[in-house]
């Protein structure tokens, strides 16, 4: 990874840094399928431990953020974001490590979900371990859905009457 830049979960201290995670992840959003995310969510994901942030000095590069979902039978992670010109230097793989690493450690007992077309995230999982599996096999949980109306396929989603444009993957608790 790039030596100037440090990947860490976030903290109370760091919910600054929601408007720029907001602003990257809708700038990716216009080009990749990734729903928006408002900053109000995301401070509140930084602020409870529930966000990793890679930080190029003070400048926000890269962010993710995790959630839990039926009383923490289920994690998500979303919103997995590298400033453009970083991307394919490996901050992605160590965001995602960060990620997952925090969101096992509080919720340990948890299915971890993944939504994407991202070649790149596709891959990641696949190295932790994760399966791509029918969307059953993931929450039921609305809420979690709902996130797919930001993404900018949603409404052909809808008119072809799919549930997503992505694939599902998951990883059960403790590994494959
Ligand atoms: C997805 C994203 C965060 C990855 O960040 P990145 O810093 O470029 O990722 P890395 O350089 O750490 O690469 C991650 C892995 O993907 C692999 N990879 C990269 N491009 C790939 C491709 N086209 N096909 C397969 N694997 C690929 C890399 O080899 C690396 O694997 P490794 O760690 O085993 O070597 C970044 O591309 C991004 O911001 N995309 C736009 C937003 C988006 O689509 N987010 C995902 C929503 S689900």
């Amino acid at each position: 990874m790039s030596g100037d830049v440090e990947v860490k979960v976030g903290g109370a201290g760091d919910v600054h840094h929601a408007e720029r995670a907001s602003a990257m992840i809708a700038a990716a959003a216009s080009e990749h399928d990734i729903a928006e995310r408002e900053p109000e969510l995301l401070s509140g994901k930084i602020a409870s431990g529930r966000a990793v942030l890679a930080l190029r000095g003070r400048e926000l590069v890269g962010f993710g953020f995790f959630s839990e979902w039926e009383g923490g039978k289920f994690v998500s992670h979303s919103g997995l974001v590298v400033d453009p010109s970083l991307r394919g230097r490996g901050v992605g793989r160590a965001l995602k490590m960060a990620l997952f690493e925090a969101s096992e450690r509080m919720f340990p007992e948890a299915v971890t979900m993944s939504l994407t077309t991202s070649e790149p995230v596709r891959a990641m999982n696949l190295s932790l371990g994760f399966a791509v599996v029918p969307f059953e096999d993931m929450t039921v949980d609305p809420a979690f859905w709902a996130g797919c109306r930001t993404c900018r396929n949603y409404e052909e989603v809808q008119r072809a009457g799919k549930q997503c444009c992505c694939e599902g993957m998951i990883r059960p608790p403790g590994g494959s």
